[in-house]
């Protein structure tokens, strides 16, 4: 069972891998694989739930999605990405909702899209007991402030906005932290500047670990990010398997004598 603190210690030393997971079956296959941590993102409203953006996803969906992550996993990490809204607006809230993710999901820890805002949440939660992995860079839930999903830190200002972010959230106690779509020499620093293991996506190499949304890795996407890497077909392999039942059912071919059973006896209902 990978911990916090065995990932803490990981950071510079070997890569550490992290993959989204919504269910409990591609969790199960995620976790045969090795695969270090399994984030329940957010990202399932627009992989999972047929929503648009990130933001119509609540706290009830997350925390199912996690439990049945939870009971798909033995050895990953387990991290809840905490919803639009659901932490940072009133603390005995933030913690109920971070809470019900550990208490009632079984996740190990969660994950905030982190800014100046969160640093005390931050703080409150890791003093109670809630591991929190912190989120710069490009923050989705930001998505009608930033007016598309584009590189972040692209310029000094705002590059240093990052570090100075990323410095108080490992002083706030988070134990790892999440850089998207930012420019891989300004994550390289990052990385370089702190203890806490940094996982990137869109982030160049430097990072101590690395996350993809799960369906992009497969391949099931309709449409991936420019830093995402399709490294299966699965789309393809679904729609050829389910044309090919309809075909059978359509033809006739399905089901045969084997998928079937006949009691003696019967054959004569009135
Ligand atoms: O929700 C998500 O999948 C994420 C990852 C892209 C880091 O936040």
């Amino acid at each position: 069972m990978t911990t916090t603190r065995e990932l803490r210690e990981a950071a510079g030393e070997e890569p550490i891998t992290m993959l989204t997971a919504y269910d409990a079956t591609t969790a199960r296959l995620i976790d045969d694989c090795g695969i270090d941590i399994l984030l329940v993102g957010d990202s399932m409203g627009t992989e999972a739930l047929g929503y648009d953006s990130t933001l119509p996803v609540t706290v009830e969906e997350v925390e199912s999605r996690t439990a049945a992550v939870a009971r798909g996993s033995d050895n990953a990490l387990v991290v809840a990405d905490m919803p639009f809204l659901s932490v940072g607006v009133d603390e005995s809230e933030t913690i109920r909702n971070a809470g019900r993710m550990l208490k009632e999901a079984d996740a190990d820890a969660v994950k905030l899209e982190s800014g100046p805002h969160t640093v005390d949440v931050t703080e409150r939660l890791t003093q109670l007991g809630i591991p929190v992995m912190a989120h710069l860079g490009l923050t989705p839930q930001h998505i009608n402030q930033l007016g598309g999903y584009t590189r972040q830190g692209t310029t000094e200002a705002a590059a240093e906005e990052i570090l100075s972010l990323a410095r108080a959230h490992e002083a706030a106690g988070a134990f790892a932290l999440v850089l998207e779509h930012v420019p891989a020499n300004v994550a390289a620093q990052v990385t370089d500047d702190l203890d806490i293991p940094t996982i990137g996506i869109g982030a160049g190499g430097d990072c101590d670990g690395q996350v993809l949304v799960i369906d992009d890795v497969l391949g099931l996407s309709e449409e991936a990010p420019p830093f995402a890497e399709q490294f299966g077909d699965v789309r393809a392999a679904m729609t050829d398997a389910i044309e090919a039942y309809k075909a059978a059912v359509d033809d006739g071919e399905f089901p045969t004598a084997e998928h079937s059973h006949i009691e003696a006896g019967l054959d004569d209902l009135s």
